[in-house]
């Protein structure tokens, strides 16, 4: 058993507003979190400028791989094609992701029947018929897919799914097909997981098919709850660690050897900026705790990257351990850079600093981000200011492109890891990579025939496949987060299935894209403040996970005089016995006083 570090007890939000001046790289990476979108892409087109013979090239590179991996599907007829038909757009899909996603969740047998039955019942599953060239999406459309092990449908039904579907939904009360949409699910979290252990996948990664991948174990399971939960995830990446390195080959460098990727998240169930010295201290010792024992095993651990609002702490932890002596020689730490966030670009600058300041190699895996509905909808929650991402895709596609530039221009120590499965992306890379150094990554169910494609080329780059491996009862949030990904009719995996979609249009160039635009924030998504306009603004919140919001929050707290509150009716205040008003956590101290209305003034 590894031993895992304890956690310290948990401190109060006091610790987090201790550490907000404590970091001077937070100023300048935090200057553009929520940043003016229009503005922070026009800094970006302004910096990224290629010549026209580049342009060529990257979009002739684009267009063949696009023909080539539509000429070489050898199955048209699988997931991706029935993610394409039931994508988020349609009423169908919806329905589909959040069955997929309450069945994972919900425990009782009861509530999920009930929710199959109300949820097939809804949705025009007949539109879908013929819509697509797959038999697997003509004949299986949902229902069928779930119950593909159970029951073999009759060409009558498969001429007729709505039929089947109503049918389905009226019988709904029976186990067995509880059961089989549940088995349906494994079918789906099979296609996205390597294996159910470390065992299992590192045998699969060997197998004769998958031999040319560089593989990233990532140990499936994520926002620990509780400290057992952190310490049974920490476990299962330690075992992880010590068979991946067992499995590699020393004789090749570690940027060949395989690897594991960590989520902060699992190993610590406070992972919160209002928590940031327990968490920095837990994670701290964690990390570096994985991190020695990936040393000792030859190997290299990637951190992944998380919600906007861990970025600053996952960095700090990331500075620590990075520095820390006992692993000096290693050079084998890894960090995920997300582009669609408006700090990335800060990010990877502060990345080449800390290389060049150290020495040690840093892996750094730029990604465009998996989180952007999440960090869309928790804006607007709290009623931020802006977006701490964009809100146009083309967006961010740029800032990939300019951070993948940055990276490649960044000292001989950082090595640059370009985690894409978008065509342009790819050929953009190859052009302007010249003789770096550099690989890039998939990840596993995904992009197999665009980088069976490249491996085609002359000069075939690298590349890993970033493998989790679990069990099922730990898949839900990854495989909300493929699900997603795969059904956006705006994603290229989703876009490339769609033998009417245009290549030209798959491989637009970004920056003719952005410059073509009025407006270049998404005319839909407007900024939280108006989620509700035009019947009314939303209220504002403040962004508590910004040391320099936190600071400024305690220097108002402390410079505050006593607060009077008092009716305003038609404009005029209106007087009274004033009441005291205490602060609720510290009830003996006054922080103003109130008048309450009374009933005469209300009915006035
Ligand atoms: P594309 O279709 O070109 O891009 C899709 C992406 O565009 C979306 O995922 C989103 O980021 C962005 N996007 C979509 N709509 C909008 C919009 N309206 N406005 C702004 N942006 C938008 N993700 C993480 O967050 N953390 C990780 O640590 C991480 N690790 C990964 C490791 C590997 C090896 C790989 C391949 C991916 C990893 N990912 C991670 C997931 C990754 O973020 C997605 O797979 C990636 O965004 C898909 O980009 P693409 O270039 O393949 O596809
Ligand atoms: C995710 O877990 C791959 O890290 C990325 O979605």
């Amino acid at each position: 058993m590894a031993a895992s570090p304890r956690s310290p007890r948990v401190s109060r939000s006091a610790g987090a507003l201790a550490l907000a001046s404590e970091w001077p790289s937070a100023s300048r990476i935090n200057r553009s979190w929520l940043a003016d979108e229009a503005r922070h892409v026009t800094g970006l087109l302004d910096d990224y400028s290629l010549s026209t013979a580049q342009r060529q090239a990257i979009q002739s590179q684009a267009m063949h791989l696009v023909e080539a991996v539509r000429d070489n599907r050898e199955d048209k007829g699988g997931l991706d094609a029935f993610l394409h038909e039931y994508d988020l757009s349609s009423e169908e899909g919806i329905v589909l992701m959040c069955l997929a996603e309450a069945l994972l969740r919900i425990p009782d047998a009861d509530t999920a029947d009930r929710l199959i039955a109300d949820r097939l019942a809804s949705g025009h599953w007949e539109e879908h018929l013929g819509t697509s060239e797959s038999l697997f999406v003509n004949a299986s459309t949902w229902g069928l897919m779930l119950t593909g092990r159970l029951m073999r449908p009759s060409s009558e039904t498969m001429k007729n799914p709505t039929r089947m579907m109503k049918n389905l939904a009226t019988r709904a009360g029976e186990p067995v097909l509880r059961t089989a949409m549940r088995q349906a699910m494994r079918i789906m979290g099979h296609q996205f997981v390597m294996g159910r252990d470390i065992r299992e996948a590192l045998k699969r990664g060997q197998s004769k098919d998958n031999r040319q991948w560089r593989y990233s174990f990532d140990m499936l399971g994520e926002a620990a709850l509780t400290d057992e939960d952190a310490d049974r995830y920490f476990e299962a990446y330690a075992q992880a660690i010590d068979a991946t390195g067992g499995a590699a080959d020393k004789a090749v460098d570690m940027a060949a050897r395989p690897s594991v990727s960590v989520k902060l998240s699992a190993l610590y169930p406070r992972y919160e900026f209002l928590h940031a010295e327990a968490a920095l201290e837990a994670l701290g010792e964690r990390l570096l705790s994985l991190a020695q024992r990936a040393c000792a095993a030859g190997i290299a651990l990637t951190v992944d990257a998380e919600e906007a609002d861990r970025l600053e702490l996952s960095l700090r932890i990331f500075e620590r351990v990075y520095r820390d002596a006992s692993l000096t020689g290693w050079g084998g730490l890894g960090l995920a850079v997300q582009a669609y966030q408006k700090r990335a670009r800060d990010v990877v600058a502060w990345i080449s600093e800390l290389s060049a300041d150290v020495g040690e190699t840093i892996f750094v895996r730029l990604v465009k981000g998996a989180y952007w509905d999440t960090e869309i909808k928790r804006a607007q929650e709290q009623g931020l200011p802006g977006y701490p991402v964009f809100t146009r895709k083309v967006c961010t596609d740029l800032s990939y492109l300019v951070c993948a530039r940055d990276l490649l221009q960044a000292p001989a120590s950082v090595y640059p890891q370009f985690a894409t499965h978008n065509a342009h992306t790819v050929a953009s890379i190859l052009e302007l990579a010249g003789e770096r150094a550099f690989e890039f990554q998939r990840l596993h169910g995904m992009g197999e025939e665009l980088y069976g494609e490249l491996a085609r080329l002359p000069k075939a780059p690298a590349c890993r496949v970033y493998a989790p491996v679990g069990r099922h009862k730990d898949l839900l949030p990854y495989l909300v987060r493929r699900l997603l990904e795969n059904g956006a009719n705006t994603s290229f995996v989703n876009r490339i299935v769609d033998e009417q979609a245009p290549i030209e249009d798959i491989v637009a160039d970004p920056v003719a894209q952005l410059r073509a635009l009025k407006a270049i924030p998404h005319p839909r998504i407007g900024l939280p403040a108006e989620m509700f306009a035009p019947s009314r603004r939303n209220s504002s919140g403040m962004n508590l996970a910004d040391p320099a919001v936190l600071a400024g929050l305690s220097t108002d707290m402390q410079a505050r005089t006593l607060a009077r509150a008092q009716p305003l009716i038609d404009g005029k205040a209106r007087e009274g016995v004033a009441q005291p008003s205490v602060n609720p956590a510290h009830r003996a101290e006054s922080v103003g006083e109130a008048i309450d209305a009374n009933a005469a003034m209300a009915s006035e």
